[in-house]
């Protein structure tokens, strides 16, 4: 096991940013950069123990600031959308950046996922570890409250990404993170024959702009339906409403028998390699976003893009537009109180 710390780059206004190389005691690897506290490379082994990492990203710093549909970062304040960009706290309305229009998404153009954090390597029984701290001041990107974040991750010996949140604030805000790596296990170019499988059995159906109508939608008889091991290309381009609005899966599954602890809430499994990521965590909702709009993003070869479907996000998290709808598990901190949540992707072969 080993941790490695170089420079990855710097930021326009000249500040470094860092990419650790968390490498656990089965040889796999993580690296993680202090930038938007991004995912780079992700190294696991096939069934043959061939390694090929599983997750998209580039190389360069500039690909990341110019061109990442948030590859592998560390999402907050509010991951997913808000309405409007708008929503009320105590008879107060904040309003948002309507970064994708007519919606708030991702915490905005300054949101956590493109700042530069504190980055601090821990050598744990565990195994490597990376912490990452940020301290968002009151009224960034429209959201009330100094926040104080931390996120570890850390590579386990049993061959799982772990990602423990914690936040803080000094006054009533909300908050919803998650972690969003594009996640590919072949190394070819679409996850379509991938078999995902969800313990849900509801969607949150969404409008036109992706915010959820505040209805639930069961899963039987219906495309959503991954509660037996599915795979993504079974019913993707089925003519429903919900695909049609999204071209393809861009929806958030209410998690089965939530109650706040871990708990194993689905997988990602390519046929062809074996490899296999176990999702568990102690959030409510799962969103899947199957990439569908990859194909409009550069890839760092000249001229050359990604594809539609090439990778598939499994963002663990609240549910969208969940500070305007009061009936979903609420996302508001107040003030002393102290925000925890608990992801892992747990990888392996069958
Ligand atoms: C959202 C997508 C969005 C993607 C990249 C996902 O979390 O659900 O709608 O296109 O992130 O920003």
């Amino acid at each position: 096991m080993y941790i490695l710390k170089n420079k990855f780059g710097q930021l326009e206004n000249g500040e470094p940013v860092t990419l650790f190389t968390l490498k656990n005691k089965n040889g796999l690897t993580a690296k993680i950069m202090s930038y938007g506290g991004i995912l780079t490379e992700l190294w696991t082994p096939d069934r043959n123990g061939k390694f090929i990492n599983i997750v998209l990203g580039y190389k360069k710093i500039e690909s990341y600031l110019k061109h990442s549909p948030y590859f592998g970062a560390t999402i907050g304040r509010y991951a997913n959308r808000i309405a409007k960009g708008r929503f009320k706290l105590n008879n107060k309305t904040y309003r948002l950046a309507t970064n994708n229009p007519p919606n708030h998404l991702h915490g905005g153009p300054g949101g956590l996922a493109l700042q530069n954090w504190q980055a601090k390597p821990a050598e744990t029984s565990a195994g490597p570890a990376l912490i990452l701290s940020s301290k968002s001041p009151d009224g960034a990107e429209g959201f009330p409250g100094n926040l104080t974040t931390t996120v570890t991750y850390t590579l386990t010996h049993k061959n799982e990404l772990k990602i423990e949140y914690h936040a803080v604030t000094d006054q009533t805000t909300v908050v919803n993170f998650t972690h969003h790596s594009y996640f590919n296990l072949s190394g070819k170019d679409s996850v379509l024959d991938h078999v995902l499988q969800i313990k849900s059995d509801r969607i949150t159906p969404t409008d036109k702009t992706l915010i959820p109508t505040g209805n639930y939608l069961h899963v039987h008889n219906t495309p959503f339906d991954f509660r037996k091991p599915t795979p993504i290309d079974a019913r993707i381009f089925d003519p429903h409403i919900q695909l049609k609005n999204a071209s393809g899966y861009d929806h958030n599954w209410v998690l089965n028998n939530w109650n706040g602890r871990l708990q194993p809430v689905g997988s990602l499994h390519d046929p062809e390699s074996g490899r296999t990521v176990k999702v568990t965590t102690t959030e409510p909702g799962l969103q899947i976003y199957t990439g569908n709009f990859l194909g409009e993003i550069p890839t760092e070869k000249k001229g050359v893009k990604f594809k539609n479907y090439q990778a598939v996000c499994l963002e663990t998290q609240h549910f969208p537009d969940s500070p305007n709808k009061s009936h979903f598990p609420s996302t508001v901190l107040k003030a002393g109180e102290v925000f925890k949540s608990e992801t892992v992707y747990g990888f392996g072969v069958r």
